[in-house]
């Protein structure tokens, strides 16, 4: 199916239609499981079991450009004021935006070798080793916010303690915080949306920065090597790869904190959103708080902070019988996939109960699948509790209007929440 003109302003950064983009995807997938838009030259995939068998061929579906078209374009505009700084600037900019062609941005095998060495860094038990720390971050956190008064919530919460779970995990003092949260805008500042040139210049600063201080950061690890994530990284083995080399490593930390800080603010603001909005489900998580988990998931699937990732086509291919020729942009949209009710019944509403609560694309699917989710389902359910347990009730201001959303297409988040706590 082709549309020859993207109808309701998607693309043109439009708030009505960025905050809520679902009518527009069930649209698209009701014409096909690929629908065409000729004036993006994108392919879009909206429907469940197609997006997965594309995650599953990662060599014909390269992931050379993951973030789309938009930074595609603040690459050329990025290179173009790049003219003026120097060599070393201009190669450490270059890795920090291409995400460090590391995992991210990688195929295989070099992909396949970047999950072995880094895949034990996250895991499961690496998470658990810190959970009581993200638990006293989250209760300290919540604790901190003033009672009866309207505060911005992302502000006192959904932005600083990701920030500060992910630099308690790689081993960096919580001094550094404010420098995360200031590179991980630097880090993103492209995604989904356009940059001015003032706004390129400070971004290219501050990526500079964050190399400086990463390379020093993993240097002093490689030679004393502690218990941390960033020591982890320092050190990576494995019986059959080759190391990873320090633009690797420095690479992949600028994807943990691009992300990592990021993507769980989203979360968190979604979430608390929606207990917000609803006295009666925020009373139910509060009563049964072994709902929370499902929660965090609903919440997860109807407004995934990562709406969908990009793929480059590397020959001419058939999907569902559509031609898709070598070269092509193709958008796998996880937030169509995750209303498709071919797998999730009444897909529009949050169920607590859902048999499938997992089954949702939000952290993708394949070899790519986020590597962070384990610590991105600890710190939102950890901050969730907090929140639940430490007050009666979350409010919205009598006087609210309809939170703004980031003006991208790409990553999906609430600009500031405003809510009182009693
Ligand atoms: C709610 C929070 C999060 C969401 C929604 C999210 C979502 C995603 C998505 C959609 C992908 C791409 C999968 C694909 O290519 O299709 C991804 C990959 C990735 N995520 Fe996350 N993420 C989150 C948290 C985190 C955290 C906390 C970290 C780090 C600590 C992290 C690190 C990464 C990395 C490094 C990749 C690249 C993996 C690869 O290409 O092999 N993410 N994430």
């Amino acid at each position: 199916m082709t549309l020859d003109a993207c109808p309701h302003g998607l693309f043109a950064l439009d708030q009505e239609q960025l905050r809520s983009p679902y009518d527009l995807y069930r649209q698209w997938r009701e014409m096909g499981p690929v629908v065409y838009l000729e004036d993006q030259d994108i392919y879009i995939v909206t429907r469940h079991d197609l997006i997965k068998s594309v995650n599953r061929q990662p060599v014909l579906f390269s992931n050379q450009n993951p973030l789309g078209p938009s930074s595609a374009l603040a690459a050329e505009a990025i290179a173009a004021v790049l003219a003026d700084f120097s060599e070393e600037a201009v190669t450490r900019a270059t890795i920090v935006l291409n995400r460090g062609n590391v995992l991210f941005t990688a195929d295989p095998p070099e992909h396949t070798r970047h999950r072995r060495l880094l895949n034990v860094a996250l895991k499961r038990s690496a998470i658990d080793r810190i959970k009581d720390d993200i638990d006293l971050i989250a209760r300290q956190a919540v604790g901190s916010i003033e009672r009866g008064t309207v505060i911005d919530l992302n502000k006192a919460l959904a932005v600083p303690v990701p920030i500060h779970c992910l630099a308690t995990l790689l081993g960096v003092p919580r001094a550094y915080t404010d420098d995360f949260h200031r590179w991980a805008e630097a880090i993103n500042a492209s995604i989904g949306s356009a940059m001015s040139e003032d706004k390129i210049r400070e971004v290219i600063q501050d990526q500079m920065d964050f190399w400086s201080f990463f390379e020093a950061e993993i240097v002093s690890r490689e030679q004393a090597p502690g218990q941390d994530l960033l020591s982890a990284i320092a050190t990576a083995t494995s019986a059959i790869d080759a190391p990873l080399t320090l633009s690797e490593k420095v690479g992949f930390c600028s994807q943990l904190i691009g992300a990592g800080a990021d993507t769980t603010t989203k979360l968190i603001g979604f979430a608390t959103l929606a207990m917000a909005q609803d006295q009666s489900l925020q009373d139910e998580l509060r009563q049964s708080p072994e709902k929370i988990g499902p929660f965090a998931e609903e919440i997860l699937r109807l407004e995934p902070p990562v709406q969908g990732m990009f793929r480059v086509t590397t020959a001419d291919t058939e999907l569902d019988g559509t031609h898709i020729p070598q070269g092509s942009m193709v958008w796998l949209l996880y937030g169509s996939a995750n209303r498709d009710d071919s797998v999730f019944a009444c897909p529009n509403h949050v169920n607590l109960a859902r048999p499938n609560p997992g089954d949702h694309l939000s952290f993708g699917s394949g070899p790519h699948i986020c590597i962070g989710a384990n610590l991105a389902r600890q710190v939102a359910h950890s901050v969730l509790t907090q929140l639940l347990v430490q007050t009666e009730r979350i409010a919205l201001p009598e006087s609210a209007e309809q939170p703004t959303v980031l003006p991208s297409y790409v990553m999906h988040g609430l600009a500031s929440l405003t809510v009182r706590l009693t």
